[in-house]
Parts: structure tokens; sequence; C-alpha cells
């Protein structure tokens, strides 16, 4: 939360060239999220009085994908330059005493509290200017145009390189491709991320020209500009460089998405998970743990996914938009999907949960087992090599290995019910719709197709034939041939 006028305009209208792609830059993923979600989220964190989303390229599918809430979208039909983009959307500051916040929506890896501090610096160079922070009126005449948020990088190549006097007073930015061999030098780059002082703003940008080697109009000119007219653009160095990396091309989406994840994992480390093999495991944004979950290696975790206290994760598990109990076992290679998994539950290894089932408390879905929109009753084993769809199966009923629920006729999907203390025999097939009673027991390898009653054997198939010394009898014919 900021507490002086603001309006954030963030920059999504390029196309992205180098990332050879048909889909709009600011729309890769990293962890499960468009990039621009990233910025967005730490923008959202200022609470600025309007967030207006330059998009140009592909903006539908921009604005669709974002959807974002109190979002307004600013249309840059030809994609200029930095500069042009901010112009466009000039008319949304044209009267406003405060702020403006202009951040390159490729900038996913900045953190909203990096944000705040920068306005909080502001503020204290205002103050220290003697302007009254109540009274926004009358800082017309003062010489403070800004700030711009800037890093040392290690390799700083590409970036606007920060040209700055003794007093952290930008002289200019220089573009990586109007650089000069001295330049080059100079590793303190440009983040993307700038305050400026909006009246102000508005009339730079009315300057800006396109004389450089890329032909378009740079926003960072305005501080250039606003210079001659001694207004000055303050650098503020951030320790933590990464935030600032801009995201331009496929390996610097996977260096991106690199370093949030192992924010991730180290926020969750702290906070009481153990992880076995961190760098590979995928924790996204939406995930929270318990304490003492436990995760072992190349372990997914997407999504609105909760995992509670004592729950261990096991190898190469995917689990999605679902909720795990407290000490579950999921052991690996399993998946679960919109789902719910209860309290000491032991899942897998190879089991697939998904569609909204419910798996209750104690129950044991072993391997090569599928789960399909189900709810399972608490302490029921479905222990090996079967598939559980539109079934509501009770309590303590054990269902044997093999086991089917036809549930589908061609045409449409049926429900199976199972009651407590069933006992469904190995290799069973129960066409849908079907009801199988309280503590009814079926045959091994029977296919059955009419509902059971409570306590009742259902058993189909034909009756088992026995040849004496069949084996010698197939012998001698054989050797009648010979
Ligand atoms: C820009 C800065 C550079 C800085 C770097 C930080 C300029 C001139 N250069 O360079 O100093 O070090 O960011 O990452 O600003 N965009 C539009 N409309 C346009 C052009 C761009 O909306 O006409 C958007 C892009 O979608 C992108 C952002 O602005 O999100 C930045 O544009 P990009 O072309 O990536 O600038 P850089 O070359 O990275
Ligand atoms: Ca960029």
């Amino acid at each position: 939360m900021i507490d002086f006028p603001l309006i954030a305009v963030v920059l999504a209208a390029g196309k992205g060239t180098r990332f050879k792609s048909e889909k709009p830059k600011v729309l890769h993923n990293i962890l499960g999220k468009p990039m621009l979600w990233y910025t967005l989220f730490a923008v959202k964190w200022l609470k600025p009085q309007k967030t207006l989303i330059v998009v140009g390229h592909k903006k539908e599918e921009v604005i669709k994908a974002i959807n974002c809430d109190g979002c307004e979208f600013v249309y840059q039909e030809e994609q200029l330059g930095t500069g042009h983009a901010v112009y466009t959307a000039k008319d949304h500051f044209k009267e406003f005493d405060g702020y403006v916040l202009i951040i390159n929506g490729d900038t996913p890896l900045i953190k909203g509290e990096t944000l705040h501090n920068a306005g909080e610096y502001l503020k204290a160079l205002i103050r220290y200017e003697g302007a009254n922070l109540t009274n926004y009126r009358g800082y017309r005449n003062k010489s403070i145009a800004g700030v711009v948020l800037t890093a040392k990088l290690p390799n700083p190549y590409g970036y606007g390189r920060i040209v700055k006097d003794k007093d952290h007073r930008v002289i200019k930015i220089v573009e990586e491709k109007d650089t000069t061999p001295q330049e080059k030098q100079i590793n303190e780059v440009n983040s993307g991320i700038y305050f400026f002082y909006a009246p102000y703003l508005k009339e730079a940008l009315e300057k800006l020209e396109n004389n450089n080697a890329q032909k378009e109009y740079y926003l960072t000119d305005i501080i250039e500009i606003l210079r001659q007219e001694e207004k000055y653009t303050y650098a503020l160095e951030i320790p933590d460089y990464t935030e600032i990396l801009g995201v331009n091309d496929r390996l610097q989406l996977a260096g991106a998405e690199n370093i949030l994840k192992e924010r991730f994992l180290t926020f969750w480390a702290l906070n009481g998970t153990t992880f076995h093999n961190p760098q590979s495991i995928w924790i996204e944004f939406d995930v929270d743990l318990s304490r003492d979950v436990e995760i072992y290696q190349n372990v997914m975790l997407q999504g609105k996914t909760f995992i509670d206290e004592g729950t261990t994760i096991e190898a190469n598990c995917i689990i999605k938009n679902s909720k795990i109990g407290k000490n579950v076992k999921i052991l690996a290679n399993s998946y679960i999907e919109d789902s719910e998994i209860k309290d000491n539950a032991t899942i897998g290894p190879f089991a697939r949960i998904r569609n909204n089932s419910v798996i209750n408390q104690e129950v044991v879905i072993g391997n090569f087992v599928e789960v399909k929109n189900s709810v399972i009753g608490k302490r029921t084993n479905a222990r090996h090599l079967t598939y559980l769809g539109d079934a509501e199966i009770g309590e303590d009923v054990n269902i044997g290995a093999g086991t089917i629920t036809c549930n589908y006729d061609g045409f449409q999907k049926h429900k199976t019910i199972i009651k407590d203390r069933a006992f469904i025999g190995s290799d069973t097939m129960l066409v849908a719709p079907i009801t199988i009673g309280e503590e009814a027991i079926t045959g091994s390898g029977s296919v059955i197709t009419k509902d059971v009653p409570d306590k009742a054997l259902a058993i189909e198939r034909s009756q088992q034939k026995i040849i004496e010394n069949y084996a010698e009898k197939r012998k001698k014919k054989y050797e009648k041939k010979d």
C-alpha cells in the first residue's frame, strides 16, 4: 500500500520477437501462471488508484488470459517503443496530480515489497526537498521528477545503462544498441520500473523523439529531457538484482522460473517443509503447506493445492488443485487432480485420482488404481489394478484386484453404489447403474448387471468342468501325428 496518489501503467503491448512464438510474450508461463500475472501481483501490492495495462499485439488474448479485476486496458495499435506505449496511456493521467508507476510487463520477479520501498524512498526525497506530502499541489516547481529502480548485474548486456552523477541523479539511460564502448562497461542497469510525477511525465512524453539505433520512442529518454529542465530522476539501486531481470527470450524465461522456484522452496523450507533433492521440485504460487510435510524428488505441486501436516509425498508425484489431509502417504508416481484426500489415507504407487474425488480417512488406493468423480468411504481398500468411476463407495469395503465400474454405455455415464462392508471379488465388472448392498459379496470374474441385496452373494460365471487325464490324452494325439 502506498499513501500518495498513484496510477500504475504496465507495458505489455510488445510482440516479444525473440520468443519466436505465436503467443504474446507476457502470456508465456512461469510456474503455471503468465509472466504478466506476477508483475501485476507486485503492482497490486501498492493499491494504485488505477492500473492501466498497455496491450497491443494479440490484445484480446492478453486481456482474456490476464482477467484482471479492476485493471483498465489501453490499446497501443503500433508498437513504436516503450515511450510511445506510455504516451498512448497519457489521457488517463492528464489531470492527475500524483505519481505514475511505470513497469515493464516482462519483469515478473519484482516484489511488491520492493516497489513499496521505492515509493517510500520517493517520499523521503520529496520531504528532503521540503515539500508537504499531504498537499500535492505545488510540486510543479519542485526539482524531483521521480525514481528509477536499478541494479548492478553480473552481465548487463541488453539492458539500458544508468549514467548518473555523484548525487544518484540519473543523467541519462543508454540503450545497449546506442552505447559507447565505455558505457558498455557500466553494470548498473535500468529495471524498466519508474515512478514519475505525472505532470512532468506528461510534458516530457510530448517531447520524445525516435532518433536512435532502433528508431523507437524510448521511455528512458524522458529522464534526459526532464534533467535539462532541472527536474531530476533519482536512481534507487536494489540489492537483489534478480528482482529486476527482464524476460526477453525462452532462456531468460527458464532462468526466471528457476529463480522464482527457488524463492518458493526457500520460503517453505524455512516454514517447516523437508525437501529431498529440492532442485527437482516444483511448487506453484497458490500452494499452501503445513508443517512437517516431506517431499521427495520430481514432485510437482500445482494450482490451489493444500497439504496438511505430516504428509509424505514420494518421488514423481503430481498434485493439482487438491486438498491433502494429515499424515497421508502419497507413494511414488501418483497423479492427483481436483480431489480431496483425507487424513491417514495411502495413495499409490502409480495411482490416479481425478475429477472431484473424495478419498476418506484411512483408505488405501494402491497401484494402478484410477478413481474418477467418486467418493470412497473410510477404511475402504482398492489395492490393485482397478477403475472406480462415478462411484459412491461406503466404509470398510474391499475392492478386489481388477475390479471395474463399467460406468459408460457409449452415450451416458452411470453411477455405481457400493454399500458399507461389501466385498467385491477380484475382476468383478460392475455394469452401472448398479447398487451393491451392505455386506454383499460378488464372486471373482463376475459381470454384475443387476442390483445385489444386502448380505447376498452375486456370482455370474459358467460352471467349471474337470476333464481327468486331459494332459496325457493331448500328448498322445500329437505323438500319433509324428
Ligand atoms: C527496456 C528498457 C531498458 C531496460 C529494460 C529492462 C526502454 C527503451 N528500454 O528494454 O532500458 O534496461 O527494459 O528490462 O524502455 N512494450 C510496449 N510497447 C512498445 C514496446 C514495448 O508495450 O511499443 C512493452 C513490452 O511488451 C515489454 C516492455 O514494454 O513488456 C519492455 O519492452 P522491451 O522491448 O522488452 O524493452 P527492452 O529492450 O527490454
Ligand atoms: Ca524487456
